[in-house]
């Protein structure tokens, strides 16, 4: 595992440095986009854990869009038993969220929400998932900030409740599946670390404290 791993992630940031650019977006024509999305993530993007929707707000426009895309493509949202990502795929293929000119002016808008930390609702031991955290700054960044060139998302900032349950959707493969989904499949070896809710509370308690 020691030896293949260093190789692996080499091979993986040859294969993402082929990111897309992404267009400029007009946040105006994107506030018209909002309203569907608010019954769940709230009106600024909050996320609500009842409806087991996360925080969108202060995530990067570039991540929020390819999200939009392998919703739209059913790279995402489409494996069985995933309820939550079937609700969320339904909403994404909305006919007025096609192109890409909809996607950009829509994640513009959600980059004009205010960006607060979420109160954390996960207990772990951060000294003991600090341990495990150095395999995801590669993709992820020392801080969780997100590397755009290695297609890894921000994780800090984001509600803890939402980690903990992708980082179970990745290890039962039910994100990181589909073909099309280059980005999660690259995702998906990286949570073989975890292996217990333990581990995976206690990293994310880890990622708590980089805010
Ligand atoms: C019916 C409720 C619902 C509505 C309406 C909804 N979403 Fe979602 N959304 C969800 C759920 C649930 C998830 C989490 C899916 C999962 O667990 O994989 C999600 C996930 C997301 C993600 C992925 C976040 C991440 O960090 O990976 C983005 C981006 C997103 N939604 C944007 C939107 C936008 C933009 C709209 C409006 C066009 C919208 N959603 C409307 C329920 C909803
Ligand atoms: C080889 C690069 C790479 C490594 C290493 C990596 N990740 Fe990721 N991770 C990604 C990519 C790429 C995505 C986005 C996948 C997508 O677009 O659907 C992701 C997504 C995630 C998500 C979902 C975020 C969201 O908003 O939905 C979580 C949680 C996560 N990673 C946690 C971790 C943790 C914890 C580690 C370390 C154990 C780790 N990752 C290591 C590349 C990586």
């Amino acid at each position: 595992m020691n030896k293949f791993l260093p190789a692996c992630i080499l091979a993986l940031i040859v294969s993402s440095l082929s990111a897309e650019v992404l267009a400029e977006g007009d946040a105006e024509a994107g506030r018209a986009l909002f309203p569907v999305c608010t019954a769940c993530h709230g009106p600024q993007g909050l996320g609500n854990q009842a409806m087991n929707a996360p925080k969108i707000a202060g995530q990067e426009d570039w991540y929020i869009v390819r999200q939009m895309e392998l919703f739209q493509n059913d790279a995402r949202g489409t494996a069985p038993g995933d309820m939550h990502g079937m609700q969320m795929a339904a909403m994404a293929k909305g006919p007025q969220l096609k192109g890409d000119e909809a996607l950009a002016n829509l994640a513009a808008y959600i980059g004009t929400f205010p960006n607060p930390t979420p109160a954390p609702t996960v207990s772990g031991d951060a000294t003991a998932g600090e341990k495990l955290y150095p395999i995801c700054a590669a993709c992820h960044g020392q801080k969780a900030e997100g590397i755009e060139a290695m297609s890894g998302p921000k994780l800090v900032g984001q509600n803890d409740w939402y980690l903990v349950n992708q980082i179970k959707k990745f290890k039962e493969g039910k994100r990181g599946y589909h073909n099309l989904d280059h980005g999660g499949r690259q995702m998906r070896p990286m949570v073989a670390t975890l292996t217990d809710d333990t581990s995976i509370n206690d990293i994310v308690a880890y990622i708590n404290t980089l805010n």
